[in-house]
């Protein structure tokens, strides 16, 4: 990939030279020339994309499949006998099969949600409406995502007015940037009903330790996985995490937008309530007998479903799968040290929690920072007129923590070496 170094500075924002990528070894991706399978490179040859954490690019068979549909099978699911709508019907069922063996679930616990904010509250709204009592404790980190974190404040005070009172009992995060398990074995008590984590922060960008968190919490306390920063980039198997549910987005790997994933544990499918009653999203037939109002899918689906980003997951799974997940977590934990390394020498850098603060090599490629002397939005809104896309401000943290204003760099499988050479350079002229 190279970058565009003719054009003009706007704003005001330094014009930079030309710029000498260091010869650097190949990396496996650069190997595979990931970067080919997806049409926004070729596109864009100009942009860095260092936001992965908050989108990933959409390899050809994504954007292949979302385009078949609409120009060959626009059709709703579960609704017709005719070819079109079956083959709808079906995407949507393939999809449950290719998620469920993504994440080791079965089929029946797999529903599809708009995304992980919906997957999220669904959670909240259908499990913790039904299931929450006058004095239950639910225990959530005012650090993570407003995601995870807002639909429980928001169903405390609709139990409220009916009466019930439940307590949101904060726990912590370490100075390093993962989870402060003292924090949790202190908000732990016999009332607590549920904790909601993150498997991978999307700030500090380091893994949580769910199975020790489990043995904290005990076995009867409702444990909710936002999986949304780990999916695609690491191995997330719901029995080994011990997840009750777990939440995340499609577009965050490599699917289409609109659509996300709940997965909810077969044990607490019959404790949950309806979140969205209606039209059945996918199953033909006209049936609406009790065994199937309640069966978990039926619960959290209705309307009609975004068919062709349910189906562009197949092709997502696929892609991953065609890689490896251990392939495509090696690669982006290499690329982190190698991030890593390249901004320890800009001068006046601060990291903020995460894989420097930990001292652990490597990581799943989010690394946040900022300068002692310039503003992160300020640095960021400079990258961006050089066409590096990175991240500022508060990111969507439930505190809005806007004092730790930092810029975040999240990295995937198709970014290489030079994107980060590119990255580092352009910080170098930028600070300079
Ligand atoms: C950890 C985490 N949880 C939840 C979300 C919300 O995802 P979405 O906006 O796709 O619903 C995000 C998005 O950035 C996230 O990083």
């Amino acid at each position: 990939m190279s970058k565009n170094n003719d054009r003009s500075s706007v704003d005001g924002v330094t014009m930079l030279g030309a710029l000498k990528y260091p010869s650097s070894c190949a990396s496996s991706a650069e190997l595979l020339n990931l970067k080919s399978r997806f049409p926004i490179f070729a596109e864009l040859p100009e942009v860095v994309f260092l936001d992965n954490a908050s989108t990933t690019q959409k390899p050809d068979t994504v954007i292949d499949t979302i385009e078949n549909f609409y120009r060959r099978q626009c059709a709703n699911a579960g609704r017709a006998m005719y070819s079109s709508s079956l083959l709808a019907s079906q995407s949507i069922e393939r999809a449950r099969h290719d998620i469920a063996r993504l994440i080791n679930a079965c089929p029946s616990e797999v529903a599809f949600t708009s995304g992980a904010t919906d997957s999220l509250n669904a959670v909240a709204w259908s499990w913790g409406l039904a299931n929450l009592k006058d004095g239950d404790e639910v225990l959530i980190c005012f650090q993570d995502h407003s995601s995870a974190v807002s639909p429980w404040i928001e169903l405390q005070s609709t139990l409220a007015r009916l009466a019930v009172n439940i307590h949101i009992v904060p726990f912590q995060i370490h100075a390093v940037g993962d989870y402060d398990l003292k924090s949790i074995k202190q908000a732990v008590t016999d009332r607590t009903r549920l904790i909601a984590i993150a498997h991978i922060h999307h700030v500090f960008g380091l893994e949580m330790e769910v199975p020790e968190i489990r043995e904290i919490v005990g076995d009867d306390v409702v444990i909710t996985v936002d999986a949304s920063q780990s999916i695609g980039h690491t191995k997330v198997d719901v029995e080994s995490l011990t997840a009750d549910f777990l939440s995340f987005s499609g577009h965050k790997m490599f699917a289409g937008n609109g659509v996300g994933v709940l997965f909810a544990k077969k044990e607490r499918h019959a404790e949950i309530i309806s979140f969205r009653s209606g039209g059945r999203m996918s199953s033909i037939g006209t049936d609406i007998d009790d065994q199937s109002r309640n069966r978990f899918i039926n619960k959290i689906e209705s309307g009609t479903a975004n068919i062709p980003s349910i189906a562009s997951l197949s092709a997502s799974v696929e892609f991953i799968e065609s890689i490896g997940i251990k392939d495509i977590r090696e690669h982006v934990s290499e690329l982190t040290k190698y991030l890593v390394e390249g901004l320890s020498s800009l001068p006046g850098i601060v990291f903020g929690p995460g894989p420097v603060t930990c001292g652990c090599p490597g990581g799943f490629g989010i690394v946040s920072f900022n300068f002692e002397f310039a503003s992160s939005f300020d640095v960021a809104a400079a990258l961006a007129n050089e066409n590096i896309h990175v991240r500022s401000g508060a990111h969507c943290r439930a505190d809005h923590a806007s004092s730790d204003d930092l810029i975040r760099v999240s990295l995937q499988v198709y970014n290489t070496r030079s994107d980060v050479d590119i990255l580092v350079q352009t910080l170098e002229e930028l600070l300079g």
